[in-house]
């Protein structure tokens, strides 16, 4: 079975959307995060072995994201997914696993990157957003698109009901690409991405 390990660093609803899946025919093999995550009691209660690697307790960044990067790799993942996990990937990470990095955004992008997707999209005023799932390459969310799928902004929106609506969605989008993932794998042309 393909090899599947999930990175996180809040509650882990993205990460329940992969362990909940009926069509999952990969296993999810380590749960990482780099803080004392609370999602982290959702791959325990799965029996998932957990880690947790904090930067804080490495000199630097390099340093902490070959040590994530080691530690992930024991496990032996065929693609590792960053879902809700709020760090910046650097090559130091990428080499480990090239083209093997994907990541779920609350945002359409080139729209709206980085770590506050969802309160820059309300106050742009955009009457549509979304979600994205690319693959991750060294910049900010600046990976080839692999999936997207758009999310109305409505009149009331706050960024607490906007998120939750686009989540509601990445529960649907991400465990989809995921799965053709592991089981298919994907062309990557550039930046143009085939699944
Ligand atoms: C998701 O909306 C995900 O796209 C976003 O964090 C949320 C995680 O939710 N990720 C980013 O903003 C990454 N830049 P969860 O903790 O409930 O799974």
């Amino acid at each position: 079975m393909p090899r599947v390990a999930v990175m996180i660093s809040g509650t882990g609803t993205l990460l329940q959307s992969l362990i909940d899946d009926p069509r999952r025919t990969y296993d999810i093999v380590a749960v990482a995060a780099d803080r004392p995550a609370q999602g982290l009691a959702r791959a325990e209660a799965a029996g998932i072995p957990t880690v947790v690697v904090r930067p804080s307790d490495h000199p630097d960044r390099p340093s902490w994201s070959r040590a994530l990067a080691k530690m992930l790799g024991t496990f032996e993942p065929d693609w590792v997914v960053s879902a809700g996990f709020m760090r910046i990937l650097d090559a130091a990470f990428l080499d480990r696993f090239p083209q093997r990095v994907v990541n779920s955004h609350p945002a359409l992008l080139p729209a709206f990157p980085g770590a506050h997707a969802v309160p820059e999209a309300l106050a742009y005023g955009v009457k549509l957003t979304g979600c994205t799932v690319h693959l991750v390459d060294a910049g900010v969310d600046t990976g080839p698109i692999i999936a997207q799928q758009s999310v109305p902004v409505e009149p009331d929106d706050t960024e607490q009901t906007l998120h939750e609506r686009i989540k509601e969605v990445e529960w649907q989008l991400l465990p989809e690409v995921v799965q053709a993932l592991a089981t298919k794998g994907c062309t990557v042309n550039g930046r143009k991405v085939e699944l």
